[in-house]
This record gives C-alpha cells, structure tokens and sequence, in this order.
C-alpha cells in the first residue's frame, strides 16, 4: 500500500506539491472513483489510477546507463557547471533521479543514474564488494611496486588507508595503462592511489559496476535505460 501523492510522484507526475496539486483538482481517479485526498492508500499492484483519464502505468524505479562525458558534473543539480541530467531525456528528469555515486568531472565512462536509493546504496557500499573498473591513461609506467603498492593496500598523505585494489596493465606493450578494479568510492580514489605512486592519471574512463560493463554503442553522452537482467549483473560476480 502507498500514499496516492507518492505512487505518482515516484512515477513521473512532478514533486510531491505537484501531484498533490494535481489530486486536488480533482484529475486523478482511483478504481473509477474521483479523488481529491492525497493520503489515500492504494493498492500498487491492483489499484486502476487515472490521471485526467489517462492510466498511470509505469515502473516505480528508473536505471540508467550512461556514458559520461567529460566536463559534466555528477550531481542533480549545480551553479556553475553542466549536471549529468542535462543528458537525460527529458520525459524521464522529473522522476526524482540522480547519479548512483560520482564521477569526477573530467572522468568519463559508466555511471548508472536511477531514483532507487536502496540500489544506489547497495552499489555503493564497499561491504557489498560491488568491484568498479577502470581504465587510467597516466604521465609514466606501471611498474611491479605499482602493483605491488596497490595489492597491499595504498595509503594516503593524510593516513587514510585504501581497501586492497588490483591493478593490471591493459596490454603487455603499453605500461602506461592500466587497469584498476576498486570496490570503494573515496573522493578522487584513482587519482590519488596513483599519486602516492608518483604517477598522474591523464585520462580515466570507468568501463564497469559488478558484471555490469560500459556498453561499447552507446556514445559518450548517451543515455539507455537497464534491463532486469543487466541491473541484477551490478550485484553478480563481484568478488574479483
Ligand atoms: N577515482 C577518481 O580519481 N576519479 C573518479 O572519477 C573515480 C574514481
């Protein structure tokens, strides 16, 4: 059972003043019956909701790839700089979403944007191993201390210590890539870890979340909605 204002909410009709506005006017009709209270609990599964006559259908929650660019930040919304919804579809922005943890604003690659905090926070936690992957471009060569460094676990300046990362080199003729896979999220975690190594990330691009990988057709700044299967694989093999 939930509040009539949140079904609608959560499925597209505007902020909860909106909805509640829209209920008030009397537009919104529940098993056939006009009504005007926004406290009305109703039966997700089975309630027949019309607004203005028109069924309300729909998911509750929202997943979406992206191919972040470079330059936009990850953030619903900002005064200074371009927010990753900027490049979500319109008929999708109202619906109460926001990027499922950050990436900077010159990193570039997969960020799952979505409105399920539950989701969101399982991703996220680094007791949930959900192991991130990433491609860093840097100003020198990896060498076997690199990894070695990461393996133990890299520690910051300030004492803060890294959870053991695994660090490979994406060819065996270029040194100076590699590949990173982290199930953490600390501010500029990469960028930092390689520091403390000597080494600066010139480009990064994160290519996958779980077994959940970046899909190779979508364009930097294309957007495409999850399957079922595909928002299962963020949570599926995710100790590397
Ligand atoms: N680590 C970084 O340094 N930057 C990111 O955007 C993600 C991970």
């Amino acid at each position: 059972m939930e509040r009539l204002d949140k079904y609608l909410a959560s499925r597209g009709y505007g902020s909860r003043k909106d909805v509640q506005r829209l209920i008030k006017s009397g537009a919104v009709s529940v098993d056939g019956e006009t009504c005007k209270s926004c406290e009305t609990k109703i039966d997700t599964d089975s309630a027949q909701v019309t607004v203005n006559g028109q069924a309300v259908t729909g998911e509750e929650f929202v997943y979406i790839m992206m191919n972040k660019p470079s330059g936009y930040v990850s953030a619903t919304e900002d005064k200074l700089d371009k927010t990753v919804l900027e490049l979500v579809p319109p008929e999708l922005r109202r619906r109460g979403l926001f990027p499922a943890g950050r990436l900077d604003k010159d990193t570039e690659g997969l960020l799952i944007i979505t409105n399920d905090g539950d989701f969101a926070h399982r991703m996220l936690s680094p007791k949930k191993h959900v192991y991130k992957k990433y491609v860093a471009q840097l100003d020198g060569e990896i060498t076997d201390e690199t990894v070695r460094r990461f393996e133990e676990g890299i520690v910051f300046s300030d004492g803060t210590r890294c959870l053991p990362a695994k660090l490979e080199h994406r060819t065996k003729n270029d040194k100076n890539v590699g590949v990173v896979t982290i199930c953490e999220g600390k501010f500029h975690q990469i960028k930092r870890m390689f520091a403390v190594c000597g080494l600066k990330v010139v480009h990064l691009q994160r290519i996958s979340i779980g077994n959940l990988y970046l899909d190779g057709n979508l364009p930097i700044g294309g957007c495409k909605s999850l399957s079922n299967l595909q928002i299962k694989q963020v949570f599926i093999g995710n100790i590397h």
